[in-house]
């Protein structure tokens, strides 16, 4: 498997780091309207297959969660609402932070209602109002690829280790820092796109990884247990090429971040 395109001379070109991306400049508005103006159905699928997970946490029984690169979505916050009695959210991109900041400040957009209705209707924990929720959001700007070890009860990643890199090598660290993120035992759940060689937004090419079952599985073993790794097949309404999501879920090994070196 490999991202790297010929560069002329015949030789495949490196695949392109993470540093390689104007992160702060990530086109926001045209990612929302790309994803979540709409409830698509994938959505619908990952809140209706990740629900029983966070509905089987004792309400309050988590003293903080982390969403890692949380971008503008916020239904990783919604899911872990009801369990997490502290919500943060570790982001890179400026433009992504003020999105989240503004909506803490003056409540989510309205794009958001069906999705917090579905969350709640599959989880009645879940508080009344989202706006709530939201101002209880702390949102830290920061590099996932350097965040040291956290001490997180749960910590969640949608879409963001094989949709952030082109290369293996940084898809593992994102993967073992998310990892590291929690504390030992601590709750982890994530979604992937698999076999997504790269995706246009803003009129710019990202990196992305193109991420199968096998190798996620390879990573994420030696440091989880409980793991369980799950399909779902793609939704030929986004405009990306892939081969459908993959969700996680497990707990954290002990020290991880031994493997970070
Ligand atoms: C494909 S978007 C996914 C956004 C969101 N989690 C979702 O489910 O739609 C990838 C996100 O990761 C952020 N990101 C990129 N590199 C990062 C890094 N090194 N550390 C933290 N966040 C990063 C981007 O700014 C963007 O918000």
């Amino acid at each position: 498997m490999t991202t790297a395109a010929p560069d002329g001379l015949g030789r495949a070109a490196p695949p392109r780091p993470n540093a390689d991306v104007a992160w702060d400049d990530f086109d926001t508005a045209g990612y929302v309207l790309d994803n979540y103006a709409t409830l698509h159905d994938l959505d619908r699928r990952i809140i209706a297959d990740l629900s029983p997970y966070y509905r089987s946490l004792l309400p309050g029984s988590l003293s903080s969660s982390l969403d890692i690169g949380t971008g503008p979505n916020i239904y990783p916050l919604m899911l872990a609402a009801a369990a997490s009695r502290r919500l943060e959210s570790l982001e890179r991109s400026a433009s992504n932070v003020a999105y989240l900041r503004r909506a803490r400040r003056e409540g989510a957009d309205p794009c958001w209602t069906p999705f917090w209705q579905l969350c709640r209707q599959l989880n009645p924990a879940l508080p009344a109002d989202l706006d709530e929720v939201l101002r209880g959001l702390t949102t830290h700007q920061g590099d996932a690829l350097a965040g040291p070890p956290g001490q997180y009860d749960l910590v969640s990643m949608f879409f963001v280790a094989e949709s952030v890199t082109g290369g293996r090598d940084e898809f593992e660290q994102l993967s073992l820092r998310f990892v590291a993120a929690a504390a030992p035992g601590g709750h982890l759940v994530a979604a992937y796109m698999a076999g997504m060689p790269k995706y246009e937004l803003g009129g710019k090419t990202l990196p992305s990884f193109p991420l199968d079952r096998h190798t996620l599985e390879a990573v994420m073993g030696p440091v989880t247990r409980q793991l369980r790794i799950w399909e779902l097949p793609p939704d030929p309404t986004l405009p990306y090429q892939h081969d459908g999501v993959l969700l996680l879920t497990a707990r954290a090994r002990h020290q991880p971040h031994r493997a970070l070196g």
